[in-house]
């Protein structure tokens, strides 16, 4: 991710979201300048703070989907909470730590996915020594019987050299095979670490996890490891063998050090649903105010530290981005500190139909290219006609307009309502071809959508 560009990062979002310039220009500037603050001198890069955003806009015209794929398109630690889930301190719920607690441990996960990638060919190579030990044991020196050895007084001269070289020659042989498959079925035992403490799970209250410490951890630490052998063919074992040594290889504690930077200079909060905790007099359950949250949530957005089961995250670079539709509040009623917090607002405009038309042919996963790879599988051929395409987007207003406006969502009500017969029909019935032509999607829908009752139901 370091070296895409503001412009190609942009680019990038392009491929799955129609629209919404001004938005996705913002999160790549933001994006890009947490890789330009780390090339910046120690002292001055303390003093940068990350550019915090607002994105503003209706439902459905895509803030949470521009955040994803986002995500996907950085290395950096993600996490996307809804800030309507949180409440103040003293209420059952979570606390807002545990948003930096689940970015370490995301963060933590990335590292070592890396590291393990790094060393897999090693993990694979001694993974395949001790398969081989397993199906072809080493010949055992003569006493390795420790009362027949006190019963001899010779000195014991291990495997002669003639034998030690028939092994070596057997194992070579049986690599060979194992490596062409000829194995995969066998059977072999090997230990497996027993669960440590399967106890913990019924007994530990919910929310333990937000305590920051796992006590299945804690506990499991202190107990020795305890074995017990199994049986299963080489190519589980191979499996479970390669992440043992995988697991041998990598420095734990490097790990844990690189994450927790990660999480403090690359990492990204997406506070979804903003907008619920703004107006101060409103409440969320009972008597949790909305200011109380946020005024918990302003440390963590402002830069604290927050102690997690792998030591202390700083949360002062961390990258926030919330998002709202904010249709019963505005920004201006979050608390100033935190609207302080959040210097950059975007807006998302309301989707038009031309819109609708370009989301349901354009994007790498539009959903009329969804429907048909799914219908491929069945041996049906399925086609949009531009005129079918204008149909359905024209409907998707429409409903849009006469209902409730749910922006691109409508889309997915409206398709599979018109496919709903074929994806039942087939394979049943043989169809080779389906054409969606603005006839059919008229003669499907019309009566839906003309129905105001009907389609406050069904689209
Ligand atoms: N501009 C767009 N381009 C392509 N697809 C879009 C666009 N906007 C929305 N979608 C599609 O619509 C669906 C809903 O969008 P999204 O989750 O981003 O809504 P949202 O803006 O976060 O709404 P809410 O305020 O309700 O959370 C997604 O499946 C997404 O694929
Ligand atoms: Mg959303």
């Amino acid at each position: 991710m370091q070296e895409l560009t503001p412009r190609q990062i942009v680019v990038e979002l392009d491929k799955y979201i129609i629209g919404q310039h001004k938005a996705k220009k913002s999160v790549a500037i933001a994006l890009r300048n947490r890789w330009r603050r780390l090339q910046v001198p120690e002292e001055l890069r303390e003093e940068i703070m990350p550019n915090n955003i607002i994105m503003i806009g209706p439902t459905g015209v895509g803030k949470t989907e521009i955040a994803r794929r986002l995500a996907r398109l950085t290395n950096a630690p993600f996490v996307k909470v809804e800030a309507s889930k949180f409440t103040e301190v003293g209420y059952v719920g979570r606390d807002v730590d545990s948003i930096i607690r689940d970015l370490v441990d995301i963060s933590v996960n990335i590292v070592k996915n890396e590291k393990t990638q790094a060393v897999q060919e090693k993990a694979q190579e001694m993974a395949e020594e001790r398969l081989l030990d397993l199906l072809l044991p080493a010949r055992k020196s003569r006493s390795s019987n420790p009362s027949e050895e006190l019963a001899k007084t010779e000195p014991d001269l291990g495997p002669s050299k003639q034998e030690e070289d028939t092994y070596k020659e057997t194992r070579e042989k049986i690599r060979g095979l194992l490596r062409k498959g000829k194995f995969e079925a066998r059977q072999v035992e090997i230990d497996v670490p027993k669960d440590s403490f399967p106890m913990m799970q019924v007994i530990s209250p919910m929310g333990v996890e937000d305590m920051g410490m796992n006590l299945q951890e804690i506990f499991g630490g202190m107990m020795p490891k305890k074995y017990k052998k199994r049986r299963m063919s080489v190519e589980e074992a191979r499996r479970l063998l390669e992440q043992e040594e995988a697991q041998k290889l990598i420095d734990i504690d490097e790990v844990v050090r690189e994450a927790i930077d990660r999480a403090e200079n690359s990492g990204i909060v997406f506070l979804d649903e903003i907008d619920k905790i703004a107006g101060e007099h409103s409440k969320v359950g009972p008597d949790v105010s909305r200011e109380g949250v946020q005024r918990d949530l302003l440390p963590v957005v402002e830069g604290t530290n927050v102690v997690t089961k792998y030591g202390m995250v700083k949360t002062d670079h961390v990258l926030f981005i919330a998002s709202g539709a904010f249709h019963h509040s505005k920004p201006s009623d979050l608390i100033p500190e935190l609207q302080g917090r959040f210097p950059i607002r975007v807006e998302l405009q309301s989707l038009t139909n031309e819109d609708f038309e370009r989301i349901l042919t354009e994007p790498e996963n539009a959903l009329t290219k969804q429907y048909a790879a799914l219908l491929k599988t069945e041996g049906v051929k399925l086609a949009f006609k531009p005129s079918g395409i204008k149909e359905i987007a024209r409907y998707s207003t429409e409903v849009n307009d006469r209902t409730e406006n749910i922006g691109a969502r409508r889309l997915h009500t409206i398709m599979t309502t018109l496919l709903e017969d074929v994806l039942f029909k087939v394979p049943d019935e043989r169809e080779e071809k389906v054409e969606v032509t603005a006839e059919v999607v008229q003669t499907t829908l019309e009566d839906i959508v003309k129905d105001q009752d009907l389609s406050r139901y069904i689209l």
